[in-house]
């Protein structure tokens, strides 16, 4: 089948052709799918999609004009395809429900780790010379309490890690994990978690119900010098509330791999450009923001099983048959 393969770097392509094993003709494609990009589709049977391609009504009504028969998300988030459109057009979508949550997890502690040992001042500082201490001043992690907020596959390895550092973990999350409680970690309400909590880190998924979770009501009933770690979706926090509550010390630190207005920016190279974005501007200028450009997913392992199951539901694709992937409305 020939699948046209939109939003593919170089990395992406050695995976995909791995696992795909030449069974499929995979045509890939740099730019985002969109109204203005979909006819690059033509002569295709199936999509590949990626988090920033947008596969709206129109899209999806333009993609089934050109033959396409299915689309293949190689991500776990479905927010960018209108599946009822896609229903209606007779599109079977799939997607990659799970790949390491282990990776994404570790990611997470990797950012708590460095916003707190301030390792990010410590690397440039030493290769400019400068050995002094003064400003990297971190706390113990040992003994503190962290909070958790979604405790599902991504969350739960987090917790784990974080009581082999010896932390108190409290939990808050709309359906409790019986193996998060297992290592001891206490479900509170919101709240409580936010009043008690050193270091609170996100790992919901974004839906209406959590759109600006962290806001400045949310940070107002936080401890003074919290820090917030958010690799879950851009969306989960205010950025402009954030930034207040980084000017006047209440939030003592923020690490995150995802932001709100991200797409365009982030897996792109803007270092020779002007950046556009003034909230994101003003968010690199605090000593205490570490930001990552949604990579907290990026390890082989991770890619390796994306490509994997990108290409099983291909041939379910091909084939007709629903699968064990497939994303309704
Ligand atoms: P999951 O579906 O296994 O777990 C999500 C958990 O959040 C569930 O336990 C669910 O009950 C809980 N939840 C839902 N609504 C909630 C609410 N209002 N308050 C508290 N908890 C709530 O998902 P998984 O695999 O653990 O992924 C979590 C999120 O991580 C994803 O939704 C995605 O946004 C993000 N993610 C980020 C990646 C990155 O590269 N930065 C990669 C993969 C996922």
């Amino acid at each position: 089948m020939r699948v046209a393969v939109f939003s593919t770097k170089p990395y992406d392509r050695g995976f995909l052709d791995a696992a795909n094993a030449g069974r499929h003709e995979l045509v890939y494609l740099e730019p985002h799918l969109a109204a203005e990009t979909a006819p690059l589709a033509a002569g295709a049977a199936a999509v590949c999609l990626f988090v920033h391609d947008h596969a709206d009504a129109g899209v999806i009504d333009a993609l089934a004009g050109l033959g396409v028969r299915g689309i293949a998300l190689r991500c776990a988030g479905y927010n960018n395809v209108d599946l009822a459109a896609a229903a209606r057009r007779g599109l079977p979508v799939t997607r990659v429900p799970a790949y390491s949550p282990h990776g994404v997890a570790e990611h997470a502690a990797a950012l708590l780790l460095a916003l707190d040992r301030r390792l990010h001042r410590a690397y440039s500082r030493v290769r400019d010379g400068n050995f002094a201490l003064d400003g990297l001043l971190g706390f113990d992690l040992y003994g503190k309490t962290v909070g958790v907020v979604g405790t599902g596959k991504i969350g739960a390895c987090f917790a784990r890690i974080m009581t082999g550092f010896g932390c108190r973990v409290l939990a808050h999350d709309v359906a409790e994990n019986p193996a998060v409680r297992a290592l001891g970690v206490d479900f509170v309400t919101l709240d409580r978690l936010f009043a008690e909590a050193h270091v609170i880190s996100l790992h919901c998924p974004l839906t209406p119900q959590t759109r600006h979770l962290i806001g400045a009501a949310a940070l107002a009933r936080m401890r003074e010098g919290v820090y917030l770690i958010n690799t879950g979706r851009g969306p989960l926090i205010d950025t402009a509330a954030v930034i207040q509550a980084l000017k006047s010390g209440r939030l003592g630190g923020l690490a995150i791999d995802v932001y709100e207005e991200e797409e365009g920016v982030f897996y792109e190279d803007l270092s020779a450009a002007i950046l556009a974005d003034d909230t994101l501007a003003r968010l690199l200028t605090f000593p205490n923001v570490i930001v990552t450009s949604h990579q907290a997913f990026f390890t082989r392992e991770a890619m390796a099983a994306i490509a994997e199951t990108t290409l099983a539901n291909l041939d379910d694709l091909a084939a007709g048959r629903p699968g064990p992937n497939a994303v309704r409305a």
